[in-house]
């Protein structure tokens, strides 16, 4: 097969990463997609940098066999982690999703003063703060968990009352140093954006990672002349490793279309 006519391989820890996918059908409409979700491993945000390393490391191994011609980890606890071993191991292209969100925090901040959240990992890592001051050396930046998210958002709890709370709780401390820039930097968050727009206020400007993933993804296809140039309809394909049931009723409200193609794989075996 022509290389140009090969998936893009996209890959997370659960079901999240579909916020990434989704922009990627919108930008790319005639790419084909081979998605991978660790459902049976997920969360990886509260695990450690080794284990996460090695579930990486066999997701991006099973996206190979499928033959893809890039690789987009669409997670941000792994892309925080371990984006350079990955870039290292992998023969293709691997786009991450936090040099994105950095870059448009920067683009879009006027004050200097940007928050990030995202998962405990991905907060640790500091792989954002790291991201940011290579673009610019005077912004300051105020990072917090929020572990509660990730759970609230697959519980399909987008904006109730336990949610704005939990909200409230983690972003006041970030609203009262000022920010005019908010990274969601979690798969999860862009789906709590209009109860976090209504916390943040108009003043702040939230940056979704997943829409500037699937700028970089387009630009680094046309670049690298890896388009697809068929225009027949494209092929959205599903793996996960557990629980497809979930995957599908979660999976379609992310998605805000059907998932029809989907199967249960051991990315532990080779
Ligand atoms: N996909 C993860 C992320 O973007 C969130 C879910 C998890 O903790 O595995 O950080």
């Amino acid at each position: 097969m022509e290389i140009r006519e090969k998936p893009i391989g996209i890959f997370d820890s659960g079901i999240g990463g579909l916020t990434v996918a989704k922009e990627i059908m919108n930008l790319m409409p005639h790419e084909n997609i081979v998605y991978f979700g660790d459902t049976a491993r997920v969360p990886y945000g509260s695990k450690s940098k080794e284990l996460i390393t090695r579930f990486a490391r066999e997701a991006a191994s099973f996206l190979m066999k499928q033959d893809v011609k890039m690789i987009v980890i669409a997670c941000n606890t792994v892309s925080a982690t371990c984006l350079e071993e990955l870039r290292e191991m992998l023969p293709v292209p691997v786009v991450g999703v936090i040099e994105p969100g950095a870059r448009a925090a920067v683009k879009a901040t006027k004050n200097g003063m940007i928050g990030v959240i995202g998962t405990e990992r991905t907060v640790k890592s500091g792989a954002y703060e790291k991201a940011i001051r290579m673009l610019s050396g005077t912004v300051k930046i105020f990072s917090k968990a929020c572990p509660l998210f990730v759970p609230l958002v697959e519980e399909g709890w987008l904006d109730n009352n336990v949610a704005y709370f939990a909200a409230k709780v983690y972003l006041e401390p970030l609203k009262e140093e000022g920010i005019d820039t908010l990274v969601l930097g979690c798969t999860h968050y862009p789906l709590l954006k209009p109860m976090l727009k209504r916390i943040m206020g108009d003043g702040v400007v939230l940056v979704d990672s997943a829409r500037e993933t699937a700028a970089e993804v387009a630009q680094i296809l046309s670049e690298r002349s890896l388009k697809r140039t068929g225009t027949g309809p494209s092929c959205y394909r599903f793996f996960v490793s557990d629980n497809p049931e979930k995957f599908i009723e979660v999976g379609e409200r992310f998605l805000q279309r059907s998932i029809d193609l989907i199967s249960v794989v051991n990315p532990e075996l080779r």
